[in-house]
Order: C-alpha cells, then sequence, then structure tokens
C-alpha cells in the first residue's frame, strides 16, 4: 500500500511539473523584445527609364539604379523599398520626407541643388535625339523653333527644359514618361524625342523605325538625391557608393545592362 502511495505521490509531482512547465511557457516575459521587422529605405523612381529602372518581365522593379540601391541599403542594413512615381514628383517627396533619397537617373543641376543634395555622381549621360528612321531630320541643328517641329520629352527632365529653352514651349510635347514621348513619335504626334542616351538606346532597340541622331545635344551627371537636412544619409550613401565603385560592384552592374561588347 504504502509503494503505491509512493508512486501515486512521485507521479502527482511529475504531473505538477509538467503543468507548470507548460503553463510556464505559455506567458512570454512582458520585457522580452518584439521582433521589429527591418527598418526600411524608401527609394523614390521613375520606373519607366530603362536600363536604369523598369519594371521586369515579372513584375518586379530592375536595372543600374535599382542594383546599386540594393546594395547600398544592404551595407545600411536596411530593407530597400522603392516607390514608382511621376519623375516630376522625386524632388519634392524626398524634400518632405516621404521618401528618404530619389534615384531615377536624375541629372545634377544647380537649380536641383537648391532643393535637395546630391551625392557623388554615379553616372554620365548625354542627352540625343531621336528620330523616325525616315525623318527629314537628318542631325540636331535641323531642330527648329519656327514651329514645323514638334519634340516629345518626359515632363520635367533635363530632356524638357532644353527643348523649352531652345525651341520653345509652344514646340515641346510634354509626357508622363519617356515611353510616351516614344509612343507618342512613332504614332507621327512629334518630329522628335530629347532623352537620355542609353534609355533612347533601349526604346530604339525595343520598337522598329527608330533612329538615333548622331551628335550628343547635353552632358551631365546622374546622382541620388536626399533632404538637405539629411546629411547622414548622404554621407552614408557616399561611403556606400565608393565602396561599390572601389570593389567593382557599380561596373559589373552596369556591364550587365549595358555590355560593352
Ligand atoms: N536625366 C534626366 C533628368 O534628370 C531624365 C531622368 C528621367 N528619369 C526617369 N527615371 N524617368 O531630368
Amino acid at each position: 500500500m504504502k509503494k503505491v502511495i509512493l508512486v501515486f505521490l512521485a507521479l502527482a509531482m511529475a504531473f505538477t511539473f509538467v503543468a507548470c512547465g507548460t503553463a510556464n511557457n505559455d506567458v512570454k516575459p512582458t520585457d522580452e523584445p518584439k521582433t521589429e521587422e527591418p527598418q526600411k529605405l524608401v527609394m523614390a523612381t521613375n520606373a519607366s527609364f530603362p536600363p536604369y529602372e523598369f519594371v521586369g518581365e515579372n513584375g518586379a522593379y530592375e536595372g543600374i539604379d535599382v542594383e546599386i540601391a540594393g546594395k547600398i541599403a544592404e551595407k545600411l542594413g536596411l530593407e530597400l523599398e522603392i516607390v514608382d512615381t511621376e519623375f516630376g514628383s522625386i524632388i519634392g517627396g524626398v524634400q518632405s520626407g516621404k521618401y528618404d533619397f530619389g534615384m531615377a537617373g536624375m541629372t545634377v543641376t544647380d537649380e536641383r541643388k537648391e532643393s535637395v543634395d546630391f551625392s557623388d555622381s554615379y553616372a554620365t549621360a548625354v542627352q540625343v535625339v531621336i528620330v523616325a528612321e525616315d525623318s527629314a531630320i537628318a542631325s540636331v541643328d535641323d531642330l527648329t523653333d519656327d514651329g514645323s517641329v514638334k519634340i516629345g520629352v518626359q515632363q520635367d527632365t533635363t530632356g524638357d527644359i532644353y527643348a523649352s529653352d531652345d525651341y520653345g514651349e509652344e514646340n515641346v510635347i510634354r509626357y508622363k514618361t519617356g515611353n510616351d514621348a516614344v509612343e507618342a513619335l512613332k504614332a507621327g504626334k512629334v518630329t522628335a524625342v530629347i532623352i537620355d542616351n542609353e534609355p533612347a538606346k533601349s526604346f530604339v532597340a525595343a520598337n522598329e523605325g527608330l533612329k538615333i541622331l548622331e551628335g550628343a545635344y547635353a552632358e551631365e551627371e546622374y546622382a541620388i538625391c536626399v533632404a538637405k537636412e539629411n546629411s547622414d544619409l548622404l554621407d552614408q550613401i557616399n561611403t556606400a557608393l565608393q565602396e561599390l565603385t572601389d570593389d567593382g560592384v557599380i561596373a559589373d552592374i552596369v556591364e550587365k545592362y549595358i555590355p560593352s561588347k
């Protein structure tokens, strides 16, 4: 009988331990830190600008800027979030803090520098002129402001600014994206499109019957923009860009999208 009671007691104690153990496991200590999502780095772009930023076949953002930004975010230990917006609203959104930075094949200009700060430049570009293959416009000099030529541009880009200055706003038709301007050219709504050289090459390759005129229209440098008070982020971006340049990472990304051969 004693044995039976002892066994019973032992079992009861064991059960109590198990029960306590289970209960204890259910109650999480209140001071345990919550598993936070990794902090985000929000990039504003306008993703109709191949090979710098575009929406790939699987619906994901791709391109030189997208990949460089991904590497920068990785170095900063942050998760990159990309927001596709109109080119002309990138700077305002960066200024207001809606986006951490803008990266969109964006040319450094004195006027933009009044609104935002720019990182070191990571690419150079030139503005070129696209026309129909059978166009009467044989060179950049054939573009005039006499009203016989209509020029298509992406609104708020340097192409828009140069074209409006040189040929008059009345001869410039502004489109939401470079692709829309190229579609207008194909449809005969404009005589020429002024746009950055690499997107121009991409658009001409993707569409029949277009060509790029000889001769660069204007030379420029691309950089990342951040809000003026955000010098910490600017420093971090510049350090990352320098490392990515030194390690040949940027050269590899560029080679992937703009093969040298
Ligand atoms: N480089 C030109 C500019 O800064 C055009 C940039 C357009 N970029 C774009 N992602 N759509 O004005």
